[in-house]
């Protein structure tokens, strides 16, 4: 009985989530993540990496159209399922889930336009960062971008891209937000790009 319950509950959060997930998109820092949004093409392959449960995913699923494919990439398997009855339910069939691993991103090399990194940096372990953006930095195309969107402090942050630009990445852009009183908040978004 108990286990019907949670089915239900499960379904009824599920259809609120369809309808309520796209708003979310009022969150993201404008202006510069709808640009790099709108900059995406219909055949494009992107990755929403550390997808949590698909805000970003389906409507990257939107832009890169039936011919284009989203990797949704995450280490937590339970939010992975929940992307995956979103897309049969939505029948959004360019959504291929990811399980990864704490340092490897685990997509294949030179495959991605574009990777995008939304709250994923601020939880990164410190022993691990330079693998995973590693293994970023080899699953982008050459000249695609990575994406990163925080809105929390993290000490974790600052040395990790520090690490990206070691790699090879080129920070091409970085836009913070400001409270009404004119003072820095913590959400911003960074650009880098594959040289
Ligand atoms: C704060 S949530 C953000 C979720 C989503 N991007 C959003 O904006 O709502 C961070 C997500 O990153 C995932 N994550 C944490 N470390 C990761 C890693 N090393 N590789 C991939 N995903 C990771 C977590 O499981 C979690 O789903």
């Amino acid at each position: 009985m108990s286990l019907l319950l949670s089915l239900i509950l499960a379904l009824k959060l599920l259809d609120n989530y369809c309808h309520t997930s796209y708003p979310r998109l009022a969150f993201y820092p404008p202006p510069l993540t709808n640009e790099y949004l709108d900059r995406i093409k219909e055949g494009a392959v992107v990755a929403d990496v550390g997808c949590g449960i698909g805000y970003l995913t389906y409507i990257l699923s939107g832009k890169v159209g039936d011919t284009g494919k989203v990797y949704a990439v995450d280490i937590n398997e339970s939010v992975l399922h929940f992307v995956d009855v979103v897309k049969k339910k939505e029948g959004l069939k360019n959504i291929t889930t990811i399980k990864s691993k704490p340092d490897d991103i685990c997509l294949p090399p030179n495959s991605c336009d574009q990777i995008w990194l939304v709250g994923t940096i601020h939880i990164l372990d410190s022993k691990i960062n330079y693998s995973f953006i590693n293994s970023c930095y080899s699953a982008l195309k050459k000249n695609g971008f990575l994406i990163v969107v925080e809105w929390r402090l993290s000490s974790i942050i600052e040395p990790t891209m520090e690490i990206a630009r070691k790699i090879g990445f080129r920070r091409i852009e970085k836009e913070t937000e400001f409270d009404p009183l004119g003072r820095e908040t913590d959400r911003y978004v960074e650009i880098y790009q594959k040289k």
